[in-house]
């Protein structure tokens, strides 16, 4: 466990900021809190619930095979609510580092699109779990990298609807509500094999994240030592990206910072010396950090074309 006198120096920010500035490659590992200012719910703990499902179900390649107008109508609202949305501070924070740090690069775990739309360096971003926006065929090779039609199609509407009546939660949202059966001929299918859904081009529970990522990360952090690792609004609760902050440590030269709303005990204990910890929310935390390399970020967001 830290001592009172080392947790003080876990969470300076002058001490941070004189790290930061010797520090020219930094990895940063991203998750849902990083969103969850622009309003996005995150996966696990308060909101983690759809529906009367917990959301970490829907995610796998079964639930999709048993359900695949319930899976398709939760990805329908996750990319309604993620177009609805704006990238926040943090985004753009990120977004900045890369530009004034060749040697920062960003893993995250998001599939909101917002890292993108912040304009963030795509040579310098790796999407772990992909994207909402994109869709694949769920049989052959067919792909269409970048797709925001909202709703998909017409059986999937009810997740683009906005609210009648915002005193009450969204009918779709409500378990008291039943839901419409949608059909699988309702769902889109593959242009190219005819025969098979499309589906979300998101990695699911059970599946492997795309090879080639993962060989360009191995050898971003094989090929000089790490200096510092940001691990922002994750829970470190899925692999591989939980455990690349420890893959990346050099003993003695890398400082493995976390920012997160909530830091537990067991998080503080885990932490060595020269590491850092800051609780609180990510889109105040990240300007304000990262400030002697990035300045004051207005941050503009990119045109969304469909
Ligand atoms: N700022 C910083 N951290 C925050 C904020 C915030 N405003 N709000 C919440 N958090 C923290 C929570 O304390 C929690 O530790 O963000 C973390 C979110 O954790 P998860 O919901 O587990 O999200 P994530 O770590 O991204 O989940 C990993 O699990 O379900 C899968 O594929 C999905 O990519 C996701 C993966």
């Amino acid at each position: 466990m830290a001592s009172s006198a080392s947790r003080a120096a876990l969470s300076s920010i002058p001490l941070f900021h004189e790290k930061l500035l010797k520090s020219n490659r930094i990895l940063a590992v991203c998750g849902a809190g990083l969103s969850a200012a622009s309003g996005l719910p995150t996966f696990r703990g308060a909101g983690g619930l759809w529906r009367n499902h917990n959301a970490v179900d829907l995610a796998t390649p079964e639930a999709f095979d048993a359900d695949p107008g319930l899976v398709w109508l939760f990805y329908a609202y996750r990319r309604h609510m993620a177009l609805t949305a704006k990238p926040n501070p943090a985004h753009y924070s990120l977004a900045e580092l890369a530009r004034k740090r060749p040697g920062f690069k960003c893993l995250s775990q998001n599939v909101d699109n917002l890292h993108v739309r912040a304009n963030h360096p795509s040579d310098q971003l790796s999407l772990l779990h992909g994207s909402l926006f994109t869709l694949k065929c769920t049989t052959c090779s067919w792909k269409d990298p970048y797709n925001i039609a909202d709703p998909l199609c017409p059986a999937l509407a009810p997740a683009a609807e906005s609210n009648p009546d915002p005193t009450k939660p969204l009918p779709l949202l409500d378990p008291a509500q039943p839901l419409a059966e949608i059909r699988e001929s309702e769902l889109p299918h593959c242009p190219d094999c005819k025969t098979e859904l499309q589906r979300p081009g998101v990695v699911w529970f059970g599946e492997m994240l795309d090879e080639d990522m993962l060989d360009d990360i191995e050898e971003w952090i094989e090929k000089e030592p790490v200096d510092m690792v940001l691990v922002v609004g994750t829970s470190s609760a899925v692999y591989p990206a939980a455990g690349y902050a420890e893959r990346a440590r050099t003993k003695g030269r890398t400082s493995v910072v976390t920012v997160n709303l909530e830091i537990t005990e067991e998080d503080w204990g885990r932490m060595r010396k020269g590491d850092f910890g800051f609780e609180g929310d990510a889109s105040l935390l990240l300007p304000e950090l990262l400030r002697p390399v990035i300045g004051e970020v207005k941050g503009e967001e990119e045109e969304l074309e469909g």
